[in-house]
């Protein structure tokens, strides 16, 4: 395993290969093969039922594939699993829901830690998480009273409280306004300097002006660690020429970045 303190931008955080997964006989993953590089900014796209979130759900471990292989940091999915932290695509909370931003943070914690309390390390970092995010001021409210684009951020700082090598985000923008998207994706964009992202999401204008490479998945994974999205890879992912996509977006959607392979 590379030492995840001296990562370089040619070290392989995650391997996947020859994922496949279905659901009662329904194939929905059909042999993804994926190399991920240490600060990787993945954005992947595809259509509804294109498989992007059973792809995160697999890469954590909570289904089980029919075949292929999923490794991190160099280790089977399983001991890897810890350095990977998740935004999942749909998080609400009963208004009363009697929890606090602090604590729903520090649960970030939970599977990190030995023993059953709270150490001071773990509330440092859950700290630290929540200002990162700038949410470190409505630490005492309660959850279900917040915004959803606050919810999001929270949602982040618990992710972030982990302390992972790999952050996996599930349409974490979905219900935020366009004025704390933009922060939102800078948050990203800082915590980028040092970790791995992988997000999943249909704005494909908003993901390409802050991601680096851009995937598509639809059952089957089209990939080539580069800022091109071609016409070609949006007609094999959806399907059908999509106007919606490809309609005034230039054949080369993203700009080009520092240090990135194309
Ligand atoms: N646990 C499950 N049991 C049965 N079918 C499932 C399960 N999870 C997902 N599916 C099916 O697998 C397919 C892929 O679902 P998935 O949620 O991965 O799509 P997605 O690309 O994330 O879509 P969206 O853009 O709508 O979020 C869908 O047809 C879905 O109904
Ligand atoms: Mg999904």
């Amino acid at each position: 395993m590379p030492n995840v303190d001296a990562l370089t931008e040619t070290d392989k955080v995650m391997e996947i290969s020859g994922l496949s997964v279905s659901f009662n006989g329904t194939q929905v993953l059909d042999k993804i093969d994926l190399t991920v590089y240490h600060r990787d900014f993945i954005g992947i796209i595809g259509p509804n039922g294109g498989g992007k979130s059973t792809l995160l759900r697999a890469i954590l471990g909570l289904i089980t594939p029919d075949r292929g292989s999923i490794s991190i940091m160099g280790r089977p999915q399983k001991q890897g699993r810890h350095m990977v932290s998740y935004v999942p695509q749909y998080a609400s909370f009963d208004r009363d829901f009697p929890i606090s931003v602090w604590e729903v943070v520090l649960m970030g914690r939970i599977g990190q830690k030995k023993g059953l309390r709270f150490s001071p390390q773990d509330k440092e970092l859950a700290l630290q998480a929540l200002e990162r995010v700038e949410m470190d001021g409505l630490k005492e409210r309660q959850i279900g009273r917040l915004s959803g684009g606050e919810r999001q951020r929270v949602m982040v700082a618990r992710a972030l409280a982990a302390k992972p090598q790999i952050l996996l985000l599930d349409e974490p923008t979905a219900s935020v306004d366009s004025r704390f998207e933009a922060g939102f994706y800078d948050i990203l964009k800082e915590l980028n300097q040092d970790i791995t992202i992988i997000l999943v999401s249909h704005d494909i204008s908003a993901v390409s002006a802050y991601v680096k490479t851009i995937a598509c998945l639809n059952q089957q994974l089209y990939y080539q660690h580069a800022k091109e999205l071609t016409e070609e890879m949006i007609e094999h992912a959806y399907h059908c020429p999509v106007h919606l996509i490809a309609h005034g977006i230039p054949h080369r959607v993203l700009e080009p970045h520092d240090g990135v392979v194309g």
